[in-house]
Parts: C-alpha cells; sequence; structure tokens
C-alpha cells in the first residue's frame, strides 16, 4: 500500500489551520503541524485528534527558524504545504508593522527557501480579500484590480502574494494557489474547535459571541451610515469547515495545474452588522445590546466575493449558511467560555 500523503499546516493550532488539520485527516491525509503558539494552543490539536481519531504531529517552532524549519522537511518527506502562519491583528499592525512584516513576509520567504531546499514546490497561501482594498464594485472577482490595502497587515498579504508569483515565474515546478478569504466565522458543529482570540475580539462575530456569554457588555456598532441597505458594513461571512473544505480542493486542483493560481473563498452574499446581530439572537435565544458609534478608521462599507471561480475551478462552493454560522458560533463559545482554557467542553 502507498503511504498517505503527507501534508506540512504551517499555523495548524490556530482558528483556520485547526479546522483544515481535522478535514485533512479525516480525508486520509498524514499531517505535520509547525506552530509558535503565538495566538493558540497545542489543546486545538488534542481536540483535533479527538474528533478525527488520530493525532496529527506536532512540532512548536517557528518558521522563521531555519534549522528547525529544515529538520521538519528533512524528517519525512513532504508533498505539499499549507501555509497559515502570521498574525493577523490588524491595528497591532498598524503599531508595530515591522513585526507583521518580518513575521508573514519572511516567515514566507523561509518557508519557501526550506521547501526548495527539500523538493516541494506546492504551496497553499492563506491571503485575503484586503488586497483588493476598498473595491470599486462588488461582487470582487479575482480579476478585480488590487486595491490599496488600508493597514501593513494587509500590505504583508499583498507582498507576499507578490513574493509568491514572481517565485513561480522564476522556476516551473512551483504550483502555488493563492487564496482569498472574506470573513470566516463559526466553528466545527460539535463546539470542541472554534476560535480563541487573544483579549478582546476585534472581528465582529467573535465580539457579539463575547456579549452573548456576559463577558463583555455591549457591541459597539461602527457606523450607521455608509451607503449600505440598513447604513452598516456589508460582509461576506463564511463558515470555517467550508472555507477548510476550500484548502483541500484546492491542493487537489494544484496536482494537475503549474504556476499560481487565485481564487476567492467566500459566499457570494453579502451581510450587515445589523444582519449578523439579529441572526445571532435568533440562533442564541439572548439579547445582544449595542450602541451606535463612529465609523472605525480603515473601515470598508461593502465587501462581498464571486466566488464563481473557485466552483469552476476547484468544485467548491460554500454550502453552510448564516444560522448554522451562528448556532456553530454560540455552541463554541457557549461550551468554551474562555476558550481552550475552558474545561467544560468534555
Ligand atoms: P490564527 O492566529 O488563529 O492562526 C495563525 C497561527 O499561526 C497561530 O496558531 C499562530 O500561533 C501561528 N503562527 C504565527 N506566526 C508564526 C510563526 N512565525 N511560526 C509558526 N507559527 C506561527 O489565525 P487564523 O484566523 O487561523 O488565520 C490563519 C491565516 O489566515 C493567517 O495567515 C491569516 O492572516 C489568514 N487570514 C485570516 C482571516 C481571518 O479573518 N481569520 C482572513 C483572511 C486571511
Ligand atoms: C466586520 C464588520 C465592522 C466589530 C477584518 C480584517 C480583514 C480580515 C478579516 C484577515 C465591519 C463591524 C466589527 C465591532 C462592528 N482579516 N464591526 N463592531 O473589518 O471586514 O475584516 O477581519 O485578513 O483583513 O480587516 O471584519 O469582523 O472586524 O468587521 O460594528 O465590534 O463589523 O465595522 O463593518 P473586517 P470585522
Amino acid at each position: 500500500m502507498l503511504p498517505s500523503p503527507h501534508i506540512l499546516v504551517t499555523g495548524g493550532a490556530g482558528y483556520i489551520g485547526s479546522h483544515t488539520v481535522l478535514v485533512l485527516l479525516q480525508s486520509g491525509f498524514d499531517v505535520t503541524v509547525i506552530d509558535n503558539l503565538s495566538n493558540s494552543s497545542d489543546e486545538s490539536l488534542s481536540r483535533v485528534a479527538r474528533l478525527a481519531g488520530k493525532s496529527p504531529r506536532f512540532v512548536k517552532a517557528d518558521i522563521r527558524e531555519r534549522g528547525q524549519l529544515s529538520a521538519v522537511f528533512a524528517e519525512r518527506p513532504v508533498s505539499a504545504v499549507i501555509h497559515f502562519a502570521g498574525l493577523k491583528a490588524v491595528g497591532e499592525s498598524v503599531r508595530v508593522p515591522l513585526r507583521y512584516y518580518d513575521n508573514n513576509v519572511v516567515g514566507t520567504l523561509r518557508l519557501c527557501e526550506a521547501m526548495a531546499e527539500h523538493g516541494v514546490f506546492t504551496l497553499v497561501f492563506s491571503s485575503s480579500a484586503t488586497v483588493y482594498g476598498d473595491p470599486a464594485t462588488v461582487p470582487i472577482s479575482e480579476d478585480q484590480p488590487l486595491g490599496t490595502p488600508t493597514n501593513p497587515y494587509g500590505r504583508s498579504k499583498l507582498m507576499i502574494e507578490q513574493l509568491l508569483t514572481d517565485l513561480a515565474a522564476s522556476d516551473a515546478r512551483w504550483k502555488v494557489a493563492l487564496l482569498r478569504y472574506f470573513n470566516p466565522v463559526g466553528a466545527h458543529e460539535s463546539g470542541l474547535i472554534g476560535e480563541d482570540p487573544n483579549g478582546i475580539p476585534n472581528n465582529l462575530l467573535p465580539y457579539i459571541a463575547q456579549v452573548a456569554g456576559g463577558k463583555l457588555r455591549e457591541l459597539s456598532v461602527w457606523g450607521n451610515d455608509y451607503p449600505t441597505p440598513d447604513g452598516t458594513g456589508v460582509r461576506d461571512y463564511i463558515h470555517v469547515v467550508d472555507l477548510a473544505e476550500g484548502h483541500l480542493c484546492a491542493l487537489n486542483a494544484l496536482q494537475t495545474r503549474p504556476g499560481v493560481g487565485i481564487w476567492n473563498l467566500g459566499t457570494g452574499r453579502g451581510y450587515s452588522v445589523f444582519d449578523m446581530l439579529q441572526a445571532f439572537e435568533a440562533a442564541s435565544g439572548k439579547t445582544i445590546p449595542y450602541r451606535l458609534a463612529p465609523r472605525r478608521s480603515g473601515d470598508i462599507a461593502m465587501c462581498f466575493a464571486d466566488p464563481s471561480r473557485a466552483e469552476r475551478e476547484l468544485g467548491w462552493r460554500a454550502s453552510r449558511g448564516l444560522q448554522a454560522m451562528m448556532e456553530d458560533t454560540w455552541r463554541w463559545q457557549s461550551r468554551n467560555p474562555n476558550g481552550y482554557r475552558s474545561s467544560t467542553a468534555g
């Protein structure tokens, strides 16, 4: 019998990474995770192992450390890399930009060097709709000209896309997927794995969930004077398990597709802040107190995907709707009020 393909997942202990590791294990892949746990806990991987009935291999290391990275590749042949490792807090990236360029851009550069040294040329990268900046029109297709991301985090994603495109142009062995995620939300339906933000959440849904759970007092709705149907910002929220499945489809597509492929991973539907609030109240049975507040700097009015290329070329489309996103978020939040530091999920 042939050995199972072995996938190296950087940042695999994190939010999207842990859901993707689960999908990979359930699909018969062997998985090694490399993560420095700077924004996660290896408890996520213990729970993934419980759900999958088998464990990923875990190496606690930083992707910028050449020696550690090289040792991982040398130990066992790697078929492909899915690269989630990176910092993602927009506000922090404005305060400490070098940390973001170092971790995200230099980290990716080191990873690519190690891959090439060990003859591994297949890479799936976590990019973001942030590379479109403030889009001229919606829905956004991959052909739309790239915008100007409004912060260093976003610019680090754009730089990495350019770095990977240059690399693939220089050597035909590279097969690269640039996956532009829209707004990932939700949790695995088991309630065992989910998003565990450090401190006060920056993103809408984790914030709402913590208000519902009584950890935060009220939601601030940042701006109700946008040119949108109800005046609040509109985004394309995508269930994290749909997103995780998109990585598997991208891996499959790369088998027969050299060069760089760019795919939006979104649902194609936009929801406003008030839509999200109401849907969460319905799913949780809780009332979410809120107040209207001024616009948040750097925010845009409206952003949602044209996901048709991913459907055509990857055979992928999001199947989980708003209700599942809300119910799964609430199950995760209510069973794990302190994230992976909780012990009630058992
Ligand atoms: P996350 O913070 O939960 O996961 C990232 C993981 O990478 C964490 O476990 C962290 O400990 C690890 N990590 C960070 N720097 C590392 C390094 N130098 N070496 C080893 N490990 C390192 O974030 P997430 O939401 O799961 O996001 C995963 C990827 O998707 C990131 O690259 C992020 O920029 C991108 N992305 C996220 C969103 C989102 O809204 N969550 C949207 C678009 C793109
Ligand atoms: C969604 C909507 C807010 C919080 C960010 C990054 C982006 C990407 C995903 C990685 C907006 C409103 C929010 C709150 C609110 N990450 N809001 N009160 O801004 O679309 O995207 O995360 O690549 O790069 O910028 O997501 O969840 O922060 O905001 O009213 O307390 O909710 O104004 O309209 P965003 P978000």
